[in-house]
């Protein structure tokens, strides 16, 4: 495995955790410190499930780090924007010491998960508004971010898509980290491709962080 200070935000890990499951699960990267390292797991199936109550001292066999990080230049002022359980990856802006603030939204209070990520530094909306701001990202995205900001997001695909349109209307250098479902995770099955993309590029290998030119 490589040094985990090369990890960056966008970079995941293929988990096994047991041979019952047959194939890895891609998992990114929340956070890292020193030899630690840190994933935020939601319970959406029977692996993420077993993932998320491993008992202390059971092993699972990890695969990584995988996947083109975003390595932005140092002193670049970004604005990392996540949706949901998507919000995983921005917490390793902090790990990285990248000049980063935040916008995340989840649907209500109850689903804000657990981001780990500066207060000063972070607009939480809510859809209902039970938490923080109201609404969605992208109805809060223009009036957060600070022209000078350029643009990180991951989220569901409907969000990503609604703030590429924005980026590309506005001009805005952006970049889009992409989930899709993985079997290798190492650009050897040609399983991963997303509808959000143009051409049928590989998201393990070639992303998961994308340009917006790359996106539809
Ligand atoms: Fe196999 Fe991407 S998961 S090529």
């Amino acid at each position: 495995m490589q040094g985990l200070t090369q990890i960056l935000p966008g970079h995941f890990f293929m988990i096994k955790i047991d041979e019952n499951f047959g194939f890895r699960h891609p998992f990114s990267v929340h956070r890292y410190s020193g030899e630690q390292i840190e994933f935020l797991v939601e319970e959406r199936g029977a692996f993420s499930a077993s993932l998320a109550r491993l008992e202390e001292g059971k092993t699972a066999d990890l695969t990584g780090p995988l996947g083109n990080g975003f390595n932005p230049d140092r002193g670049q002022k970004i604005l990392a924007v996540g949706g949901g359980i998507g919000c995983a990856p921005l917490a390793v802006f902090e790990s990285c010491g990248f000049n980063a603030r935040y916008l995340v939204g989840a649907k209500n209070s109850m689903s804000v998960p657990g981001y780990n990520l500066p207060p000063g530094k972070t607009l939480v909306v809510t859809e209902d508004g039970s938490q923080g701001g109201k609404g969605l990202v992208t109805d809060n995205f223009s009036k957060y971010r600070n022209p000078e900001e350029i643009v990180f997001a991951c989220g569901p695909p409907v969000m990503l898509e609604k703030l590429a349109g924005i980026c590309r209307e506005k001009k805005i250098d952006s970049y889009f980290c992409l989930e899709a479902y993985m079997v290798c995770g190492i650009g050897a099955c040609a399983g991963c491709v997303s509808p959000l993309l143009k051409e049928r590029k590989k998201v393990c290998a070639e992303g998961p962080v994308f340009r917006l030119e790359d996106l539809n």
